[in-house]
């Protein structure tokens, strides 16, 4: 690793870095990831582990504060997070603005960088107590904000969170549940969306975090920045992809004709890529992946969608892709997202809600690592170079001249 500041410094070289492949833009403690060997750790935990044995507020408290809770600590971390569960009736009342056809994310963007407005009182940058209450604000009330898009969408009152329940029940119900019914979440499926929340959670310098660090580096508030993460999100190189594969796999529709979109994949003047294929970091099989096949098969299971089309489309896919040279050669592998669309939708969660739902777990990283920013003494506001390769300079003639 070469420190470039130094370099620059004393020689004024810099350096040409398109997309940031090989340029750490910070250091971090809280996420590592060897793409070479397939591991992902949190805090130093293998994520295996941590969707084994913890549940998503488990991995929460470790990521914001860098060590698992015990018993105790975990209890005061939950009823803090209930205390904050609400959203705002003036802030409700936003949804009602937009279009009932608008896109979820389109909603979230908006909404979320409006709490911004609602919780001035306590948005100091500069103070770990402010920070942290912004923190537990955003993820006590995303799985509400992100529920009241869909209800809104769909035409139906928006229904208040249950203290008690745990933060993926809450969320099913609110999406799922009617007013007047007692909705029961199947523990299974509970869990498995926990899981999704857990495997989403952070993933070091992605698109989406640099985006929030580098809004969060000029002094933004933390909500704000998270608009920002939210809408870099959106993209379907990016958070978009689980949405992406099951447009994808639709499209496919038949074992039969996976051979023509492979080779549409491989055609380079053809823009297709196979969806939920690839990734910049790991040139190895994405762990997240593999506990996502997993956990489908959990879910399949639980309610006798032994044959689910879709599961066994992508699985042949997966199996016929990881044969191909061209991809062998290129180490693009099935990632997080090949296989978490087939789960959601097994749950009953609408396709577009897909990417809010990636909001909603990734809230906890942005948040995380933006608080890590603000904290680091050598924090500088993010202003990436260019290499410039437009005209040299020259007169400017008068209109009439020209
Ligand atoms: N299908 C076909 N070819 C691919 C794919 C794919 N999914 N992904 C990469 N390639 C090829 C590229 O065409 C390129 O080939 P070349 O060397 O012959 O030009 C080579 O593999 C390297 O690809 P890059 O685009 O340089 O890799 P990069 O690291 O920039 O992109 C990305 C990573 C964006 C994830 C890419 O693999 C992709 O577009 N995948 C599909 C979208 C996707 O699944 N996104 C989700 C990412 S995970 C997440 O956000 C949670």
């Amino acid at each position: 690793v070469i420190d470039i500041r130094r370099l620059y410094a004393q020689t004024g070289l810099f350096t040409y870095d398109p997309g940031f492949t090989s340029t750490a833009s910070c250091t971090s403690k809280i996420t590592y990831i060897d793409g070479d060997a397939g591991i992902l750790l949190y805090r130093g935990y293998p994520i295996e582990q941590l969707a084994e044995k913890c549940d998503f507020l488990e991995v929460c408290y470790l990521l914001l504060k860098g060590e698992l809770p015990n018993g105790g600590e975990m209890k005061g971390f939950v009823t803090n997070i209930s205390q904050h569960v609400m959203v705002h009736e003036q802030l409700s009342r936003f949804y009602s603005g937009f279009r009932r056809d608008a896109h979820p994310m389109a909603i979230l963007v908006g909404v979320v960088g409006a709490l911004s407005a609602f919780y001035h009182d306590v948005m100091d940058i500069n103070s770990k107590e402010d920070r942290y209450i912004s923190a537990i604000r955003l993820i006590a009330k995303m799985p509400n904000l992100v529920a009241m898009c869909y209800k809104y969408s769909i035409g139906m009152p928006f229904i208040y969170p249950k203290r008690k329940l745990g933060y993926a029940e809450n969320f099913l119900r609110m999406m799922m549940g009617d007013p007047g019914d007692d909705y029961l979440a199947n523990p299974v499926l509970v869990r498995a969306l926990d899981r999704i929340l857990i495997l989403h959670a952070d993933h070091e310098q992605n698109a989406s975090t640099s985006t929030v660090r580098l809004a969060g580096s000029s002094g933004a508030n933390p909500y704000a920045c998270v608009a920002a993460g939210i809408a870099c999100l959106w993209g379907a190189a990016h958070g978009g992809a689980n949405e992406a594969v099951l447009n994808m796999l639709a499209q496919i529709g038949d074992v039969s004709r996976i051979g023509e979109y492979v080779n549409k994949a491989k055609d380079k003047n053809d823009p297709f890529r196979l969806m939920g294929f690839g990734h910049r970091v790991y040139k190895n099989y994405d762990p997240r992946a593999k506990l996502m096949r997993e956990t489908c098969h959990e879910v399949l299971n639980e309610l006798n969608l032994h044959d689910d089309k879709m599961f066994k489309l992508a699985m042949e896919l997966e199996r016929i892709a990881l044969e191909d040279p061209y991809f062998v050669e290129r180490k693009l592998y099935p990632n997080v997202d090949f296989y978490s669309g087939i789960v959601l939708r097994a749950l009953g969660i609408p396709t577009e809600m897909f990417t809010a739902i990636f909001a909603m777990a990734r809230s906890v990283g942005w948040i995380a690592q933006w608080d890590e920013m603000i904290s680091d003494p050598e924090m500088k506001i993010g202003r990436p170079r260019q290499l410039y390769q437009g005209v040299t300079a020259r007169d400017v003639k008068y209109i009439s001249g020209r």
